[in-house]
């Protein structure tokens, strides 16, 4: 198993991969949304790669005040080999050398085994909160 950066022939194949594991946001991830972020931080879309296929993904936003971490998903026939947390420990160390603290991340709270993953690798905290979202509108502007 290899870990890379995503690149944008990769988008079909990660695609794939978030529908697989349920992970997939019509909203967010549209190619060009997906190329703009790859093309704004390069490091921010990590793959775990086994062979010619893309097995896993994690995505980061990078900020110096606060990180975040999302996508993490691993195709449900390479689950339980490690490869979730490999692509944890390469997205944290890039963000701890860049300098931030803490990293958050969001899960869903029927998610119980990603809850649990993430709890026994030190994630932690009560916070009971909606993830409210808002277009911008052109006649905002
Ligand atoms: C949550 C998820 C990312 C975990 O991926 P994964 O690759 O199976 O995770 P890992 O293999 O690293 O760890 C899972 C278990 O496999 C075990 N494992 C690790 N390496 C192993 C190996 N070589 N052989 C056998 N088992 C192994 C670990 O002990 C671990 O169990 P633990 O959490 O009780 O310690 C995956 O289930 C998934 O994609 N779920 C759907 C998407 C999702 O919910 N994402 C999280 C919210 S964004």
């Amino acid at each position: 198993m290899k870990i890379r950066n995503y690149q944008d022939n990769d988008f079909v194949s990660l695609i794939d991969l978030l529908r697989s594991c349920n992970l997939y946001n019509p909203q967010y991830d549209k190619r060009e949304m997906i190329q703009r972020k790859s093309g704004a931080d390069s490091d921010s879309i990590i793959l775990a790669v086994q062979g010619t296929q893309i097995v896993g993904c994690i995505f980061f936003i990078y900020d110096p005040w606060s990180s975040f971490i999302y996508h993490l998903g691993v195709v449900p026939e390479h689950q339980n080999k490690g490869i979730a947390t490999a692509l944890l420990k390469e997205a944290e160390a890039r963000l701890y050398k860049r300098g931030t603290n803490p990293v958050t991340l969001f899960v869903i709270k029927e998610n119980k085994h990603g809850f649990n993953f993430f709890k026994k690798r030190g994630y932690g905290g009560e916070f009971l909160t909606w993830c409210f979202e808002k277009q911008e509108k052109k006649q905002d502007k």
